[in-house]
């Protein structure tokens, strides 16, 4: 079983669609699709946005469904100058920029108890993405993706999360899956397509572009997954 979460409706109805033998449960509101995708077992949900829902799906998925893995989908603002709409962005790992317990002596970003700021990725989900990218002649990048509870769209907070933890691209949830996904020490990878570039405009490039980027953290999904 291989468990899928993704914010929005839009970054998950193109998988829930073609699942088959769907069998649909719910929990804190939240629907739990079950079925085959290309004859492998999965389950998807769309938990909403931000760090505590996503923590919630994750959670919940583990101890519902026992995945194997958990793959974060979905769109994300791009902090590298190099990523462009729709390029996707691959996590190697995640970090959670707004966690902040500096005035007690630690390091912005550390997740105290367990004492780390690097969620990492799972290295055999990377290979796999690394793959599906080149067969599919896909543009894109893999590093760190900077998760918070808000939308990012200024420059100065953009420029923080590149010098402070070398990120890639930004989004609200894939931090709080990682972490979950830590302390449950289940593998997990986060697969997320630029819908814009988290300063000025970012918004409307959002509004604009988040369907057309979903399309293709979807497609890497696919490809990727008959690679695992
Ligand atoms: N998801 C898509 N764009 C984002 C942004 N700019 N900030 C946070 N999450 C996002």
């Amino acid at each position: 079983m291989i468990g899928i979460i993704g914010a929005m409706q839009l970054e998950t109805t193109a998988i829930s669609e073609v699942l088959t033998e769907k069998q649909r449960c719910e929990y804190a509101g939240m629907t739990f699709l079950s079925g085959k995708l290309n004859g492998i077992d999965v389950v998807v949900s769309t938990c909403g946005p931000g760090k505590v829902f996503a923590a919630v799906c994750a959670q919940t998925m583990i101890l519902k469904f026992h995945p194997e893995y958990l793959i974060n989908i979905g769109v994300g603002g791009a902090i590298s100058p190099s990523l462009h709409v729709t390029d996707l962005a691959v996590a190697t790992s995640t970090v959670q920029h707004d966690m902040d317990t500096s005035p007690l002596g630690d390091p912005k970003g550390m997740i105290s108890q367990i004492n780390r700021i690097h969620l990492p990725c799972d290295p055999a989900l990377i290979q796999a993405a690394r793959d599906a990218m080149a067969d599919l002649g896909l543009k894109g990048e893999f590093g760190v993706i900077a998760t918070g509870d808000q939308f990012v769209d200024s420059v100065e907070l953009k420029s923080t999360l590149q010098s402070r933890f070398g990120a890639i691209a930004c989004d609200m949830e894939g931090g709080a899956i990682g972490h979950v996904c830590f302390i449950n020490q289940v593998p997990y990878i986060v697969l997320r397509a630029i819908s814009d570039n988290a300063e000025d405009g970012a918004p409307v490039s959002f509004e604009t572009f988040a369907v057309s980027a979903a399309a293709q953290s979807v497609k890497l999904l696919t490809c990727m997954l008959k690679k695992l």
